[in-house]
C-alpha cells in the first residue's frame, strides 16, 4: 500500500494552492469557479439531468481527485438549486494526497460564494485517513464518500454505478502515472451505458485510452488558454459477469 501523505502546498501571491509534489496547479489561476462549471458541470449536462430527477432517485458521481474539494462543492451547490428536494446526490472522490484540514480552509476562502457549501464540508472533514471515509451532509441529502489513496489502488476495492465522472488530476504530462489503461477500464467498470465523463485534457493517448476502454470521446472546446478538453459518455459498457455471484444486486429503491 502506498503511503499516506497530506498534499504538500505553496501558495502563490494571489492565494492559489499549487502542489510541490506535482508541480501543478489545482485549478485555473483565471477562475477555478468557471472552469469547474465549464468543464465538469456543464460538459457532464449535470444541470439538466440534475432538474430532470424523480423523487427518491439518486446521482452519482465519481472524480479522480478531490483535492481543495472545489469541483464537489460547485456540483452540490448546483445540486441544491436545481433538483428536486427528494433526489440525492452520491459524490465519490478518490484522492492520494488529501489537503490538510488547515490548508483546505485556506483554499476555500477563495470561493466566497461557496461560503455555506464550504462550511458544511469543513465540519466534517476531519482525520482524514487511509481508506473509505463517507461524510453525510445536508441532513443525508448529499454523501461525499472520499476513498483516500491512489486511484489503482482504491478505484478496484469500489462498488458503485457512476452517472458522471469527474476526470481530474495534474495535467497528464506531470501525472503520468494515474492517466493508465488500468484506469481507464475501472472508470468503464464503475459505470453504465450512457454514463458521461469529461476531463480538461485532450491527449491524445488518453482519448484513445478512454475510448478503448468503451467511452465515445470527442475534443470540444476548452476552458481559458487550452484550446480543447475531451467530453464524452460510455458506448460499449463492461459486459455484466455471466456467474451470479460477481452480479451486483438491484439498486435499492427509496432511502
Ligand atoms: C488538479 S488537482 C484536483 C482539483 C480538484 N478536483 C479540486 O476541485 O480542487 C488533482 C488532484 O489529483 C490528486 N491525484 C493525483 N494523482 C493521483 C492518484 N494517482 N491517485 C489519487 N489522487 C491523485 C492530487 O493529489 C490532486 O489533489
Amino acid at each position: 500500500m502506498t503511503d499516506f501523505q497530506h498534499a504538500q502546498l505553496d501558495w502563490d501571491a494571489s492565494g492559489q494552492p499549487l502542489s510541490r509534489t506535482y508541480g501543478d496547479v489545482y485549478f485555473s489561476r483565471a477562475s477555478g469557479l468557471v472552469e469547474t462549471r465549464y468543464v465538469f458541470l456543464q460538459q457532464n449536462r449535470l444541470a439538466e439531468r440534475f432538474a430532470a430527477l424523480a423523487a427518491g432517485e439518486v446521482f452519482t458521481i465519481g472524480e479522480t481527485g478531490f483535492g481543495t474539494g472545489l469541483n464537489f462543492l460547485c456540483a452540490w451547490q448546483l445540486f441544491a438549486t436545481l433538483a428536486p428536494k427528494a433526489a440525492r446526490l452520491h459524490f465519490v472522490s478518490v484522492e492520494r494526497f488529501p489537503l490538510t484540514a488547515a490548508d483546505l480552509a485556506q483554499a476555500l476562502t477563495l470561493w466566497p460564494e461557496l461560503a455555506p457549501y464550504s462550511a458544511a464540508l469543513q465540519r466534517q472533514y476531519q482525520a482524514i485517513h487511509p481508506g473509505f471515509q463517507r461524510l453525510i451532509l445536508d441532513d443525508g441529502r448529499v454523501t461525499l464518500t472520499l476513498l483516500v489513496g491512489d486511484v489503482l489502488e482504491r478505484l478496484p476495492e469500489l462498488d458503485a454505478r457512476c452517472d458522471a465522472w469527474f476526470l481530474d488530476g495534474f495535467a497528464p504530462a506531470k501525472n503520468p502515472e494515474m492517466w493508465t489503461p488500468a484506469l481507464f477500464v475501472e472508470l468503464a467498470r464503475l459505470s453504465h451505458a450512457g454514463t458521461t465523463l469529461a476531463t480538461f485534457t485532450c491527449a491524445g493517448f488518453v482519448r484513445r485510452g478512454l475510448n478503448e476502454a468503451g467511452f465515445a470521446m470527442a475534443k470540444v472546446p476548452g476552458f481559458g488558454h487550452k484550446r480543447e478538453m475531451l467530453a464524452g459518455a460510455l458506448e460499449r459498457p463492461v459486459t455484466p459477469a455471466a456467474v451470479p455471484w460477481y452480479a451486483r444486486p438491484p439498486r435499492p429503491q427509496g432511502p
